[in-house]
């Protein structure tokens, strides 16, 4: 593994795919005056704030921290990683949506989060629950899925963020590398995969529009990607609900998952077309609390 001063860089301890990148105390300590500079209102208004406290960020590193994650989000045999640090009691809430912002503007542009109305979104998930999607729903499996199937905007990546948790047992993160997934060659050479198809989404999401896309798409080396969520593809007939059920199926039983506990204060950063993730069951309490930030992005294009 690659020495940059200021980070401990390690092999996740369950996949040779993810890559843990630890900041270190004296870095984090250094952002909090950069940081103090702007509020969450001057990040949300103003857009080159954001790459201000990320250049703060990367300066802390000589500018390594960014070549490593874009390495790490491009590389086909890894595309994923956790950011973390070890000293949460000295940062809060805000200190983490300023970090993760600074995170996301060293690999790309978000995308307008629509749920949220911004660039990102900070949302609770809780023992009751009446919304119209698996997001918050804590007791249900949410089944393995890329992001932004369902809107026009190019999704690159994604970044999750735990900003806080209370009396949680459960909820751990899935995660599954196409080219580790058991039935990926025989879904992807199946050509119905490749057939364009409508995706719509329910009202909380805030798109008023549905759009039309393969499931499967080819990488310029001829790699299978993948752009797929279970609740929102509406199926034309009766071969694409077949090829759906089959392709739920096939992912839900993979033995090849990751399965890891996000630390509050860490975010994963995972390559949007060939990593998909999903969240596992709480064990039901009614003093569940899990606060998380997301944000979905393009890389930077040259
Ligand atoms: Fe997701």
């Amino acid at each position: 593994m690659e020495k940059i001063t200021g980070l401990t860089i390690s092999e996740h301890k369950n996949s040779k795919r993810i890559i843990n990148i630890d900041i270190e105390n004296e870095i984090i300590e250094k952002l909090i005056f950069p940081f103090n500079k702007f509020d969450l209102t001057a990040l949300e208004l103003k857009p080159f704030t954001r790459f201000t406290i990320a250049k703060s960020l990367d300066d802390l590193t000589n500018n390594k921290l960014s070549k490593l994650m874009n390495f790490i989000i491009r590389d086909r045999s890894t595309g994923c990683f956790i950011i973390g640090h070890k000293n949460i009691t000295k940062i809060n809430d805000k200190f983490l949506v300023k970090l993760s912002t600074a995170i996301a503007h060293l690999i790309g542009i978000p995308n307008h989060d629509s749920m949220a109305g911004k660039y990102y979104a900070r949302f609770v998930v809780k023992h009751e629950d009446k919304s119209d999607s698996y997001l918050r729903k804590a007791y249900r499996n949410m089944d393995l899925h890329t992001d932004g199937t369902y809107v026009k905007e190019i999704t690159d990546w994604l970044l999750m963020s735990k900003i806080d948790e209370q009396n949680v047992e459960g909820g751990e993160t899935a995660m599954l590398h196409l080219d580790d997934w058991e039935h990926c060659e025989d879904l992807f050479n199946d050509p119905i995969g490749k057939q364009n198809f409508l995706w719509g989404s329910p009202k909380s999401k805030n798109i008023d529009y549905k759009v039309e896309h393969p499931i499967f798409t080819s990488d310029e080396r001829g790699r299978p990607n993948i752009s797929y969520i279970d609740q929102f593809p509406e199926p034309k007939n009766m071969e694409q609900g077949n090829f759906l059920q089959r392709l739920s199926d096939g992912l839900e039983e993979s033995k090849n998952k990751t399965i890891t506990k996000l630390p509050v204060g860490s975010a994963i950063i995972a390559n949007n077309y060939f990593w998909l993730h999903g969240r596992r069951p709480f064990k039901e309490n009614k003093d569940l609390n899990r606060e998380l930030l997301r944000i979905r992005g393009q890389f930077f294009k040259n």
